[in-house]
């Protein structure tokens, strides 16, 4: 198919519909004649503006290295090599997990993207590089220009550890600092992009990348960021998502159970999402419009209908972070409130605290960007089709007495219905997949609704006919309510497809029984497994469940392997490396 312009093209729009008429008929040949021709004409005319560049002289080497967990950091990594490439500098973009720390301190000029995961830990890939770069024998950082960009979420009490603590780190191990350290919240976007055209332009101006083409005065070259119709630009994304019809909505928990879990199916047809097994789908979720109602009346500006639709669509109205109740009690002249107040707490908590205190503008000001939420994708594309299954847990709980529901679990299990639209887009992950030699064995442990990438991996290897050996541990409350996907896990039992399941149900006995137990009580198995090469794959619970297993696994290894901590700890650290210890937890 030949090149079609962008409508960011710098022609009117009835140009580029024209100019795109004719490039529709053309051959490589044509494009290629027409594009010297146009060339050799612009030199011809001695003018700057058009005319293909010469290579830049010598462009500045910068390498910018990013730890992400769910990619948002990698994306913005990606956003500054544009940026840099822009500017003249040579970028490369590499993620943590592939660069030792002797790279890094080898490194001239470096940015350094990182998000905090867990309770203030570094993204799982990141591990290796954050840990070498805290040890004592790490090397000195003096050749090397830096800055850093953290990632995090104020919700959380270590806001941005991972990101203030590489920076501190660095400039104590002598690295020069290009720019302060910029703390990025959920809605990042704007900070970002502002923090890496000013870090850009400021190292530009102590490395001098003024001798290349793109900031030369003279300079002749136009950057096209050339985005294929169809290609990655036009993809479904947070900003831009597809409306993707519900085309199934079940309640797998039984009706006596104490969880709400659903099996959603939506329709992906027409959006040009192609998933692979281990991928999760973003949603773009609305609030409550009851609770939206709450904040309007707790705000005392009911009846606004266009913050209404703002506080419905785009707002977040049930995070509470302990910025905002201080930018509260600032604005409003509010009695302050315990440092801890947040905690438990939303929007509409604070808000009856002084009502009727702020207008409709300051209320937007206070609110963050709605984010999106993820969730695993629980099919494969080989066995579905153009759909993608997802295993959503409808969250309530109640704190300081009042009840609340997840924002996103309940508008896609409870506020919409089959027949109905859901805003979705992908999130790649391209580290939780499959082993390529689908002959290798691989363990799953996926309690809860950690079960779902599991579901599309069965999937995937039934379609394939993977030779390779399969076993689910699975976990929940009780087995008569909670058992999801249970009739398919046992067909799959009954075909071989499933080698081994094993299952825990914590509420069955007195004792309760949980996956890190099971993992134990089949120690000896699992550890022919993994010595068979498997690969061993977590997902759901990151708060306990994913640290219970780490630590079982431990133990595992220094019973099987009679071996100590230190022993047990460097092996599954090669098998991390190797690959083959994955993990998908939030
Ligand atoms: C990569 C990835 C894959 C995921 N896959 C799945 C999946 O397959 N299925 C699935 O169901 N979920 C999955 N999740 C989780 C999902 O994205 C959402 O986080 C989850 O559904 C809750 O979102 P929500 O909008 O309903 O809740 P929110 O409105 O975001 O509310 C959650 C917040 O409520 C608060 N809270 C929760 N319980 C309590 C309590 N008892 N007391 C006080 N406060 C509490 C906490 O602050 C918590 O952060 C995944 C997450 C990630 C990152
Ligand atoms: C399970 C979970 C734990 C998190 N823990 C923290 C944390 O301790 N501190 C923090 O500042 N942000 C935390 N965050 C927020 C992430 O850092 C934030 O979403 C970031 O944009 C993710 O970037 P990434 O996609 O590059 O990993 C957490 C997010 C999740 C889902």
């Amino acid at each position: 198919m030949p090149p079609i312009l962008p409508n960011t093209a710098p022609f009117a729009e009835e140009h580029i519909a024209a100019l795109n008429r004719v490039i529709s008929v053309t051959t490589p040949e044509q494009r290629a004649w027409l594009s010297g021709y146009l060339a050799g004409l612009q030199a011809a005319s001695g003018s700057h503006a058009a005319v293909p560049a010469a290579p830049p002289a010598k462009r500045a080497p910068l390498t910018i290295l990013f730890g992400t967990e769910s990619g948002n950091a990698e994306a913005l990594a990606a956003q500054a090599r544009k940026a840099a490439t822009k500017l003249g500098f040579a970028p490369k973009v590499i993620d943590m997990s592939d660069f030792t720390l002797a790279q890094a301190a080898a490194t001239e000029n470096l940015l350094i993207v990182a998000s905090t995961w867990g309770e203030g830990d570094p993204p799982q890939r990141a591990v290796d590089f954050y840990e070498a770069l805290m040890a004592g024998d790490a090397p000195r950082f003096e050749k090397t220009r830096f800055a850093v960009l953290a990632l995090g979420d104020r919700a959380y009490a270590q806001y941005c550890e991972i990101g203030r603590k590489i920076d501190e780190r660095l400039a104590a191990l002598g690295g020069i600092r290009i720019t302060d350290r910029i703390d990025c919240d959920l809605d990042y976007g704007t900070p970002a992009s502002g923090w890496i055209a000013s870090t850009l332009e400021r190292l530009n101006a102590e490395v001098g990348v003024t001798d290349t083409a793109a900031s030369d005065g003279n300079a002749s070259v136009i950057h096209v960021d050339f985005a294929r119709p169809g290609g990655e630009a036009d993809a479904p994304s947070r900003a831009h998502p597809f409306a993707a019809e519900i085309t199934e909505s079940i309640r797998l928990s039984g009706s006596r159970s104490t969880s709400d879990t659903h099996h959603v199916a939506v329709s992906l047809e027409g959006s040009g999402i192609a998933y692979e097994p281990g991928d999760s789908l973003g949603i773009v979720p609305s609030n409550d419009p009851a609770l939206a109602d709450a904040v309007l009346k707790a705000a005392g500006l009911s009846g606004d209908d266009t913050l209404r639709a703002a506080l419905i669509e785009r707002l977040d109205i049930t995070t509470l972070t302990g910025k905002q109740v201080e930018d509260f009690v600032r604005e409003t002249g509010a009695p302050a409130l315990p440092a801890d107040w947040a905690t438990g707490r939303q929007i509409v908590d604070l808000l009856e605290t002084a009502p009727g205190a702020l207008t409709a503008a300051q209320l937007t000001t206070l609110l963050r960007p709605l984010p999106p939420r993820y969730y695993s994708i629980a099919s494969s594309r080989k066995a579905v089709g153009e759909e993608a299954h997802l295993l959503v847990a409808g969250l309530r709980y109640t704190s300081h007495g009042r009840e609340r529901a997840g924002v996103a679990s309940l508008d896609i299990t409870a506020r919409h219905r089959e027949g109905d639209k859901l805003k979705v887009f992908l999130r790649t992950n391209p580290h939780f997949r499959l082993p390529s030699d689908d002959s290798k064995p691989i363990i799953m442990v996926g309690p809860g609704t950690g079960v779902a990438p599991f579901r599309g991996f069965l999937q995937e290897r039934e379609a394939v006919g993977a030779a390779g050996r399969n076993w689910l541990v699975f976990g929940h409350r009780n087995y008569t309510h909670d058992f999801l996907y249970q009739l398919e896990l046992q067909d799959w039992l009954q075909s071989k497809l499933l080698t081994r399941l094993d299952v825990a149900f914590s509420r069955d006995q007195p004792e309760k029984q949980y996956v890190q137990n099971t993992l134990w009580d089949a120690r000896s198995d699992l550890y022919a497994w993994l010595k068979d090469g498997a690969a061993l794959y977590v997902c759901g619970d990151a708060n306990a469940m994913a640290k219970d297993v780490h630590a079982v696994l431990l133990r595992i290894l220094a019973d099987q392997g009679k071996q100590n901590e230190a022993g047990a700890k460097a092996e599954l650290d090669a098998i991390r490396r190797d690959g083959r210890y994955l993990r998908d937890v939030y």
